[in-house]
């Protein structure tokens, strides 16, 4: 059978990896594919660097519009990043009978319904393994391996670049900037950091877990955004000694209501494997109703890790390329006209416990002030924490773990424990999620 023939868009971290492990591991490809795949052009605005990785074993342009219109190319791989050019490069492959894979989870998170929309229409496959935790199949999983269940919540440690920031800050004492530029210069950050630490590149990939997780669409304007940058070393310190850990997670839930999509950071009980997820590591938790638990734990960005997820999505295309558009797997796991609209849920709605930190009087009675408002708001205490006030001070720490309740009941009792006059300063307020 001839070659399948590949259009690599940006050839940078991901790209390269791309072309040396296909370029290395050819033949076991070739075996599994039942066909050779060969890169045949790569596009990418240095063209220098680019002529050097592919050492002239493909044409090599600068002008991706030559690789998407050109009729040889069967695939394109979008590897560029971001929601400008990318998105008119796939919409153009797409238009001109491409299958695409991209590991471009900002694009699919907020224009996926339209990629989709389009694909389906020209019965080609948009492939995207690579835009959720790296290298670990997790889409797969999602999307065949747990077809029999109803998926009931998934949380994941999904952003490497946060959670190495973390693991580095807690191990060995560095500072934030210090980590941050190790995180860029091993390839894991975005081209835009902020989108690693302020939560948003997490919330892209809860956004596409959900949509496959429940049949819903891609809705990353409604999901709940919250990064480190506001994490404060204290309270890291607090949530160990009360035997957690504080992971920046990625949380999707099916509720009778409606769909809970939230990033944030999170206290996770210290003796779950997934609290013990370092570095660059990912992890997924998905709760099915047969299945129960299942973990997911891999490396989730760098070059050849997430190369691998790019290279499992070319072998599935290229198995699938002369099938029935009606009898692949479908983009979003659900039929297109099985979709559900159950809503995303404002974040007032959501159920869950949390960790409260304030300082207080050292005085008789502010606790008994505090735990009646809670007690008043029908929320109950599970733990807590009082800390020793420092040598001549005469304001503390007191540190409170609920049980579950409503966001809007937190925030409102919070509210009246902040105006009584022997609390000083706004309440910490973290969530905390069991994960049994
Ligand atoms: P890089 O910035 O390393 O690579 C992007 C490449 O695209 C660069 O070589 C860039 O060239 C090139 N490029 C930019 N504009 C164009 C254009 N108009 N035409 C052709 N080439 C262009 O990014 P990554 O490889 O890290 O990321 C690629 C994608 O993969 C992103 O969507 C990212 O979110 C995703 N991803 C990344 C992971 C990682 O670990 N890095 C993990 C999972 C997903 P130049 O440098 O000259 O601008
Ligand atoms: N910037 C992303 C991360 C890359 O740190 O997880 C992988 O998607």
């Amino acid at each position: 059978m001839k070659p399948i023939k590949v259009g690599l868009l940006g050839i940078g971290t991901v790209g390269a990896g791309t072309f040396n492990v296909l370029k290395r591991n050819q033949e076991e490809i070739m075996r599994r594919a039942g066909r050779s795949i060969e890169i045949a052009m790569v596009a990418d605005l240095n063209l220098e660097r680019a002529r050097e990785l592919t050492q002239g074993e493909c044409e090599v342009v600068n002008d991706a519009n030559l690789v998407v219109s050109n009729p040889e190319i069967d695939i394109v791989i979008e590897l560029i990043g971001g929601y400008g050019i990318a998105k008119e490069l796939v919409l153009k492959a797409i238009a001109n009978g491409k299958h695409v894979v991209t590991a471009n989870k900002a694009l699919l998170a907020t224009h996926g319904n339209e990629i989709f929309a389009a694909a389906q229409q020209k019965g080609v496959m948009v492939a995207f393994e690579a835009a959720v935790a790296g290298g670990i199949p997790i889409i797969k999983a999602l999307r065949e391996g747990l077809t029999a269940n109803r998926i009931e919540w998934i949380a994941g440690i999904i952003n490497g670049t946060t959670n190495f920031i973390l693991s580095e800050m807690r191990d060995k004492g560095l500072d934030f900037a210090t980590v941050l530029k190790q995180a860029q210069a091993l390839g894991y950050a975005e081209a835009d950091p902020t989108f690693d630490i302020e939560g948003v590149d997490a919330a892209h990939k809860a956004t596409i877990m959900a949509a496959i997780a429940f049949g819903i669409p891609m809705q990353f304007d409604k999901a709940h955004v919250e990064g480190i940058a506001r994490l404060e070393a204290v309270d890291i310190r607090y949530a160990e000694e009360l035997g957690y850990r504080i992971k920046l997670l990625g949380i999707t839930k099916r509720t009778e209501d409606g769909i809970e999509l939230r990033v944030h950071p999170t206290l996770i009980p210290e003796k779950r494997l997934i609290a013990n997820v370092e570095g660059a590591m990912n992890a997924v938790l998905v709760q099915g109703d047969a299945v129960g638990a299942t973990l997911y734990y891999g490396k989730g960005a760098g070059s050849e890790p997430t190369a691998s997820a790019v290279i499992a999505d070319l072998v599935d295309i290229t198995r699938l390329a002369t099938a029935d558009p009606e009898h692949r797997v479908p983009h979003l796991a659900f039929q297109p006209d099985s979709m559900s609209n159950l809503p995303i849920l404002p974040m007032s709605e959501i159920v869950t416990s949390y960790y409260l930190r304030m300082h207080v009087a050292d005085r008789t009675g502010v606790l008994a002030d505090v735990t009646r408002i809670l007690a008043d708001s029908s929320i109950s205490i599970d733990a807590m924490l009082q800390k020793e006030p420092a040598e001549g001070e005469a304001k503390t720490d007191i540190i409170i773990l609920t049980h579950q309740t409503r966001e809007k009941n937190i925030v409102a009792a919070i509210e009246k424990i902040q105006a009584l006059d022997t609390v000083f300063g706004a309440v910490t307020k973290l969530r905390l999620e069991d994960l049994s």
